[in-house]
């Protein structure tokens, strides 16, 4: 039997904070904990045949943590990224970004620039990081673009339709076929909403820095005994 590998995979990465505090370290330790393990399952799946991976980096909400902890997170994404442009370049993953640029600061809107620019060319898959991002702003942000579309008459209101709705999101990406979320937790919490309508979920106790390749060959397959109907009563 053919093997039905996801062609599009998200990740809600949690647990990072309970990882720490369980050591005894502080909950940023665990954030690097975190990223770490967030490189080298990316090289790894990557090899499985998966093309694009999306992973929730950090939600428009998450501006509500201390301080400490925000500033914290936003310096780990300034260099962060700038230091591992290196390894997704050899591991020839083209990284995108989806989100809104307000409040970012400018130190970390360039350094997704530049990691974008930096990573472009690259052809063996994509890394999706969302950022600063929200699913139902990404919903009305989509609408707002169409709408001065329509203004601008460089689309017809009777042309939009869902394909063309979700083409026009933060990045035209195709629907997720897969959804994990570690830490136990069992929520979508305003993680990419148009496109996980029929997605197949999969939840694990597993904190997110020890969600390592093992454990993602078991989310896939579980995935490849999974039946998709996608509401009709044949399989697809
Ligand atoms: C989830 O754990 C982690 C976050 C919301 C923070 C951001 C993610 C990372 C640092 C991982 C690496 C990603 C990039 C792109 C640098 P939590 O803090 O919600 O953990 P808790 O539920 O145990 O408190």
């Amino acid at each position: 039997m053919e093997e039905k590998i996801p062609k599009h995979v998200a990740i809600i990465l949690d647990g990072n904070g309970r990882w720490a505090t369980k050591r005894g370290l502080k909950r940023s330790e665990g954030h690097k904990a975190g990223f770490e393990n967030l490189k080298k399952l990316t090289k790894h799946i990557m090899t499985t045949g998966v093309e694009i991976l999306s992973i929730y980096a950090f939600s428009t909400e998450n501006f509500k943590r201390d301080k400490e902890e925000v500033d914290y997170l936003m310096n780990l994404f300034i260099h962060g990224f700038k230091s591992s442009i290196k390894e997704f370049n050899s591991y020839g993953v083209k990284v995108i970004f989806s989100g809104g640029r307000e409040p970012l600061s400018n130190l970390v809107w360039e350094s997704m620039k530049e990691l974008e620019n930096s990573t472009k060319d690259n052809t063996k898959g994509i890394l999706n990081i969302c950022l600063n991002y929200g699913g139902r702003k990404e919903i009305v942000d989509t609408t707002k673009k169409l709408i001065e579309k329509v203004i601008n008459k460089e689309i017809n209101i009777e042309d939009i339709n869902e394909e063309v709705f979700r083409k026009n999101l933060y990045n035209d990406l195709p629907p997720i076929d897969l959804l994990i979320r570690t830490s136990g937790e069992y929520r979508i919490s305003n993680f990419m909403l148009y496109n996980l309508a029929y997605s197949e979920m999969y939840f694990t106790d597993t904190l997110f820095p020890d969600f390592n390749s093992e454990e993602f060959d078991k989310a896939l397959y579980d995935y490849s005994k999974r039946d998709r109907r996608f509401g009709g009563n044949k399989k697809q």
